[in-house]
């Protein structure tokens, strides 16, 4: 895993170098990345953002952040006008597609995982939906997050995962021929695919991710697989009472 902090697709580059790589990958997809997310999941990513929406379970007052929101997907679902929903996003660019011009009941705020502008122990629910594989400082950013939830807050992080061992070689084809192509007719920007597909390859595998968490003193920790593992829900609590 501290690996993925060192490369963009198959390249070893500084962290620094990697941070600035990714932001430029997001601001070039932005204007065509829901569209892309349709395509490549064949609609399948609502589902799973749907799933996660209802183990959200938001409560009136909670202030809920939608980490590394980018369009907002997420937070549209859980948004009501009896709490707060905040997107947080490196990418001007991500959230500026998603907030067009419309009013909604979502706040969005610029920073990243490893810096969030919020107070300690504020947050209630934290989700990250396809936003951890590409935070990179992986450690700095679970204990971020930790610092910005109340005790007997929850973290949701939705990600891609390892399938189950029959669909890895279809799964893998589509990844390696068919993403990369979609991602040059349609976003217009194949290497920014080629990134995301290789993103998804080097990213820790279920149990990996929870043995991550569980070392930033996470508990409660568990996982849900969707679609044969090939997206997976882990859950973790910040130890305490909840307020
Ligand atoms: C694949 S998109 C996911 C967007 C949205 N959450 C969804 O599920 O559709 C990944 C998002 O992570 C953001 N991102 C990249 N580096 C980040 C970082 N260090 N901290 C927080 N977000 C980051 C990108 O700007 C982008 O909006």
């Amino acid at each position: 895993m501290a690996n993925l902090s060192k490369t963009f697709g198959e390249r070893e580059v500084a962290p620094p170098e990697r941070e600035a790589l990714v932001r430029s990958v997001f601001r070039r997809v932005a204007d065509r990345y829901d569209l892309m997310n349709d395509l490549m999941s064949f609609g399948i990513h609502r589902l799973w953002k749907r799933s996660l929406a209802w183990a959200v379970d938001p409560r009136p007052g909670q202030l809920i952040v939608d980490l590394a929101g980018g369009t907002g997907d997420v937070a549209r679902l859980v948004m009501g006008a009896d709490r707060r929903v905040v997107v947080i996003d490196p990418s001007v660019e991500m959230m500026q597609a998603g907030r067009g011009s419309r009013k909604s009941l979502v706040d969005w705020s610029a920073g990243t995982a490893e810096s969030m502008p919020l107070p300690d122990a504020c947050v209630d629910t934290l989700t990250i939906s396809f936003g951890i594989r590409n935070v990179t400082d992986i450690d700095t950013a679970l204990a971020e997050i930790w610092r910005v939830l109340k005790p007997g807050g929850r973290l949701l992080c939705l990600e891609f995962s390892t399938p189950a061992a029959p669909l890895r070689p279809f799964y893998e084809a589509y990844n390696r021929h068919v993403i990369p192509r979609l991602g040059a007719m349609v976003a217009r920007h194949p290497d920014a695919y080629h990134y995301l597909i290789e993103s998804i390859r080097r990213f820790p595998d279920q149990e990996e991710m929870k043995r991550l968490l569980e070392a930033q003193r996470f508990t409660d920790v568990y996982y849900r697989n969707y679609s044969f593992g090939i997206a997976c829900l882990h859950v973790a609590s910040r130890p305490g009472n909840a307020g």
